[in-house]
Parts: C-alpha cells; sequence; structure tokens
C-alpha cells in the first residue's frame, strides 16, 4: 500500500487524458442523467474512433475472404490481416508471426492449448498446475482435460492479500508436473504475479507454462522471449480492439509438435478421402474462415496503445488505482478485496451490510460503470468466503474526478448500512 501512496505524490506525468477521451465516441454520453463514468474495463474496455474506423473500412473498400481469392481486394484484405499478426508478434516480442496464432479470445486460446498439446502430451497420473485465482475459463479446460486423460488437476493457494503462496507453488512443482497455467495479473483482485520466477521453476521440473494474460496484456508490458513462457493467452478487446478476437502465442517447436485443433477450409495441406495432411503454423490451428474485419481493426488498437506509450499507460494507471485505493479506504464500511502489493488497475471491494450488487445498481444510477458478482472467479470468492464483490477497474481514459464521483457515490451507499 505504501508504494501505492508514493505514487500518487509523484506521478501522473506524460499521457495526455483529455485528448485520449476524445478518441473515444463512448465516454461522450449521459447514462441515468449523469454523465459516464466507465470503470468496467477489466471486463473489456472501450474502443478508440481508428479502431471503429478501420472496422467500416474494411467493409466498405476491401471485404473479401483472405488467403484465398486472386484478387485485388483479396490481397489487401490478407495483406491487412497479416500485418495485425506482425504488430502482435512485434508488441509481445515473439520471435516470428507464425507463433502467433489468431482465436475467439483468451478462453479459446486456453481451450486450444488443452484440446491439442494436453490430447497429445498429459498422461495417466500427469500433474497440471492453476492457482486459486484463476478465472473459470483457466480452470475447466484443465479439469476437462484431467478427467479424459485421467490427470490430476493441483491447486496453488493463496495469502488473504491476494498473493500467491509461493512457498507452496515450489512444492507443488515435481517431475509429475507436464503444465503450469496461471493467470499473469488476476481479473478479480488485480494481483500481478511473478510469473518470470514461476515459469523458471516449472522448466526446471520439466514443465510447460501457459500465462493467462488476459488481463496483463492491457497493463503490463508483456514479452515473450523474456518470460520464455511456452503459451500466451489473451484477448483484444481488453485491448481497446474489437471483440471475437484473441491471440495464442505458443513456441515454435510445440506447437509444430501439437495435432490441429479444428479440422476445415486453411488447416490443411492435401486433402485426400484416404489422408489429409495440415498447414504449416499458424494456418494449422485457422481453421475456416477467420474474424478478418475484427483481426485487421485490432491493429489500430495496438497503435493506440504505441501512440500512448505503454510505460504511460502503467504509469497513469498505477496513479488511479493509488489513488482511488486511498481515497476509499477512509469510507467507513469500505471492504478491499486483493490487496497485493504488485497490482494492475483493479479495486475490487464490498461495502459492509451492503449486497455487491445492490453496490453496483446504485452506483449505475449515478451513471457509474462497475462489475459486480463472482468475476467468473468462483473457487476464488468460496476461498474468501463471500459471494462476489464490487469491481472498479481503470484504463488510460479514466481520470481522478471519475474517481472523486465513485468515491461520493460509495460514501452515500456506505452510509445507509454503517
Ligand atoms: N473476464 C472478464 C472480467 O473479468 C469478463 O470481467
Amino acid at each position: 500500500m505504501s508504494d501505492l501512496v508514493e505514487v500518487i505524490d509523484t506521478n501522473n506525468k506524460g499521457i495526455d487524458v483529455l485528448s485520449i477521451r476524445k478518441e473515444f465516441p463512448v465516454l461522450h454520453q449521459e447514462v441515468n442523467g449523469k454523465p459516464l463514468a466507465y470503470f468496467d474495463n477489466a471486463a473489456t474496455t472501450h474502443k478508440p474512433a481508428r479502431v471503429i474506423a478501420a472496422l467500416k473500412a474494411y467493409y466498405e473498400q476491401d471485404n473479401s475472404n483472405i488467403h484465398r481469392g486472386a484478387h485485388t481486394l483479396a490481397s489487401r484484405a490478407t495483406e491487412h490481416y497479416e500485418l495485425t499478426r506482425t504488430r502482435i508478434k512485434e508488441f509481445i516480442n515473439a520471435p516470428s508471426a507464425e507463433e502467433v496464432i489468431f482465436t475467439k479470445g483468451t478462453t479459446e486460446g486456453i481451450n486450444l492449448v488443452a484440446n491439442t498439446f494436453g490430447k497429445k502430451f498429459i498422461r495417466e497420473g500427469d500433474e497440471i498446475i492453476i492457482s486459486t485465482m484463476e478465472h473459470h475459463s483457466n480452470i475447466v479446460p484443465w479439469q476437462m482435460l484431467c478427467e479424459n486423460n485421467n490427470a490430476i488437476l493441483k491447486v496453488i493457494p493463496i495469502f488473504n492479500n491476494g498473493e500467491l503462496d509461493f512457498e507452496a507453488y515450489k512444492k507443488l512443482l515435481s517431475p509429475k508436473t507436464k503444465l503450469v497455467a496461471v493467470v499473469h495479473a488476476s481479473n478479480a483482485l488485480g494481483t500481478v504475479n511473478p510469473i518470470k520466477e514461476m515459469i523458471d521453476l516449472a522448466h526446471e521440473q520439466g514443465a510447460k507454462f501457459l500465462v493467462d494474460g488476459a488481463q496483463s496484456t492491457a497493463h503490463l508490458s508483456v514479452d515473450v522471449q523474456e518470460l520464455d513462457c511456452d503459451f500466451l493467452a489473451f484477448s483484444a478487446h481488453k485491448l481497446y480492439g474489437p471483440t471475437g478476437v484473441g491471440v495464442l502465442y505458443g513456441k515454435r517447436e510445440l506447437l509444430e509438435a501439437m495435432p490441429p485443433y479444428q479440422g476445415g477450409g486453411e488447416m490443411i495441406s492435401e486433402v485426400r478421402f484416404e489422408k489429409t495432411t495440415y498447414n504449416t503454423i499458424p494456418y494449422k490451428f485457422e481453421a475456416g474462415t477467420p474474424n478478418i474485419a475484427d483481426v485487421i481493426a485490432f491493429e489500430q488498437a495496438l497503435s493506440f496503445i504505441n501512440d500512448c506509450g505503454k510505460e504511460n499507460i502503467q504509469n497513469h494507471e498505477s496513479y488511479l488505482l493509488g489513488y482511488a485505493t486511498k481515497k476509499c479506504a477512509t469510507i467507513k464500511g469500505f471492504e478491499p478485496v486483493g490487496t497485493a502489493n504488485d497490482k494492475v488497475s483493479v479495486m475490487s471491494f464490498n461495502v459492509r451490510n451492503t449486497h455487491p450488487f445492490d453496490v453496483g445498481m446504485m452506483l449505475d444510477a449515478s451513471g457509474i460503470a462497475v462489475r459486480t458478482g463472482h468475476h467468473c472467479t468462483q473457487p476464488l470468492m468460496d476461498w474468501y468466503g463471500i459471494e462476489g464483490t464490487v469491481r472498479a477497474s481503470f484504463a488510460v481514459y479514466n481520470t481522478t474526478e471519475e474517481i472523486d464521483r465513485l468515491y461520493e457515490s460509495l460514501v452515500r451507499i456506505a452510509k445507509r448500512n454503517n
């Protein structure tokens, strides 16, 4: 907490939030008679005008299927689609663009690994390690795999502040561990896990490591070569990009060794009734017509992030998190959930004697958008013995004035029952 307070006093530079806000049409509206204050960014971020324009331009000027047509529109669409792949390679510092696979989102990326790598390499008695703070999408695919392959799922415990019990993790690791799948930054708590150290330890035991980067890629610099992770899954829509697009990065040798996920067009080399051979990566994992328009528009979201500067985004969001955390801590009945030292800009909390859903409804009446509930982390909520939380998650376009409004509304709500 002391680190956060320091950030408040020293850093809110490098970013012109008011200019940035001008790029987001959706922010300029009233909700329930009040200006919208949007704090549901961990669920999905809003889209800058350039992303919306790219979607429109594709349908108005280039609409065509990719990788197939021998005509100009098809080549333009293919070129733009592949440009996004190159930009993603740069964004996560992947060794090559072939190791970047387009998916529908983080969930599909994780399911892809469970159904291909898992199917081929996880055997009876093998162990998969996840953590208590995983999103359902990084729990259920592994449960399904373990059920099918008679493998064993192990869970790293956490401490009350929402940090992983690192010593317990070390004890869970053994030569039986074949895969560790852990979230980089928790959607429900904001905790940033020491993922690099965790990957190194997993590798010492010969295990592969999948990073759930759904939240971290929007806030932190994620370099797959520096981390040396085997897989990284994330979604465009939490990165100012469109919904329905995600990325799975995988190390080349693993992707090449894995069987295909889905059969269909594009993923094949040759099809005969007797035998089909498969395409090279990444196409082996991209069966059927993909989400062309949204992939193309995703490139504009990456350009927005590059224009802001990842470090500037990070500084601004830490500032907002520190400001909100410090201010709301003074409210009688404000109960933070997740107070790890290292956090992305997620403030999860409850108001004593008030159901999170009611808090959300009352905030909405004041034009303030938050998420309430279990945040698709039911085992984590069970661990805390709570039904859910209220979650305010901040993005680059949020301001301290908006947080002041959140604070004032929470003061009113908390007063009713405390
Ligand atoms: N996983 C998203 C969230 O945390 C939907 O809200």
